[in-house]
């Protein structure tokens, strides 16, 4: 069986991460244009670090669901598989997704590169000394500062969080990725699960990946600009339907 999974906010907002457009999602109570995109970041750096740091520290603190869990065991269970999710958070990875069988196409929140040359690096380490760096608050005033607004080791321009902001082009190595997927043939199974599928590259994947007849399920409460396209709506939360989905398909 050849499968392709199509993920967004939706499949991490049952782990208590705010979904985008959703009810209580980002975008309802934030400016987009204010934190996610390059001008943003030009505009106010520490604003967006701030953004980003809360995000880090509450996906630090939060559990993938089984969701999470189920996609993880299609992905062993499938001949080919590949989960192309736009989350950024790292919640299908410490659900057991193999990296290779995965594609995070709107970045990492958890690396930091350099906004102006190629240097990058993972950076787990800042959130988890948070809770104790205030103890000696006064200490280290200078290093705040400079903690606050990391600096490039190679070239000393500042670094950025590793995720696609608007407007920004999806990241090279990664769309290979999908596109030869893609050409290798068509999928038997597609899975769409908790996304408003916004971009219409997703659509687009999701209807070449299901070309020849393939399911094409859908998992998400409400009706998106896919449900039109697909041969089964699932309206449930996803850590309710994945499973029941995985285990009829393992059980098949
Ligand atoms: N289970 C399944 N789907 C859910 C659940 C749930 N428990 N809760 C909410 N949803 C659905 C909502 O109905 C909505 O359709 O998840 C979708 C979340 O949509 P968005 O908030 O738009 O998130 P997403 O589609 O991932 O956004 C795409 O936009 O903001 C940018 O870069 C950001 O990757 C993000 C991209």
């Amino acid at each position: 069986m050849r499968v392709l999974v199509i993920t967004g906010a939706g499949v991490s907002a049952e782990s208590g991460i705010p979904t985008f457009r959703g009810k209580d999602g980002y975008w309802r109570n934030l400016d987009p244009a204010k934190l996610a995109t390059p001008e943003a970041f030009a505009r106010d750096p520490k604003l967006v670090w701030e953004w980003y740091r809360e995000r880090r520290q509450r996906i630090c603190n939060a559990q993938p669901n089984a969701a999470h869990a189920a996609i993880a065991k299609l992905a062993q269970h499938a001949n080919e598989f590949l989960l192309v999710t736009q989350n950024v958070d790292d919640l299908h990875v410490r659900a057991g997704m193999p990296k290779e069988k995965m594609v995070q196409i709107h970045g990492n929140i958890f690396i930091t590169r350099c906004s102006r040359c190629d240097f990058s690096q993972k950076d787990y380490k800042h959130e988890h000394e948070q809770e104790h760096e205030h103890e000696h608050e006064h200490e280290h005033e200078k290093e705040d500062q400079d903690v606050d607004l990391p600096r490039c080791p190679e070239c000393n321009a500042l670094m950025r969080p590793g995720v696609v902001w608007f407007g920004e082009q999806l990241p090279w190595n990664e769309l290979q990725r999908v596109e030869s997927y893609l050409d290798r043939g068509s999928c038997d199974l597609v899975i769409v699960a908790g996304t408003t599928a916004t971009f219409g590259y997703i659509i687009d994947w999701a209807l070449r990946a299901s070309r020849d007849g393939g399911e094409l399920i859908e998992v998400n409460p409400e009706e998106t600009p896919l449900s039109q396209f697909a041969t089964q709506l699932v309206r449930e939360p996803a850590a309710v339907a994945m499973p029941q989905i995985v285990d009829q398909i393992i059980g098949s």
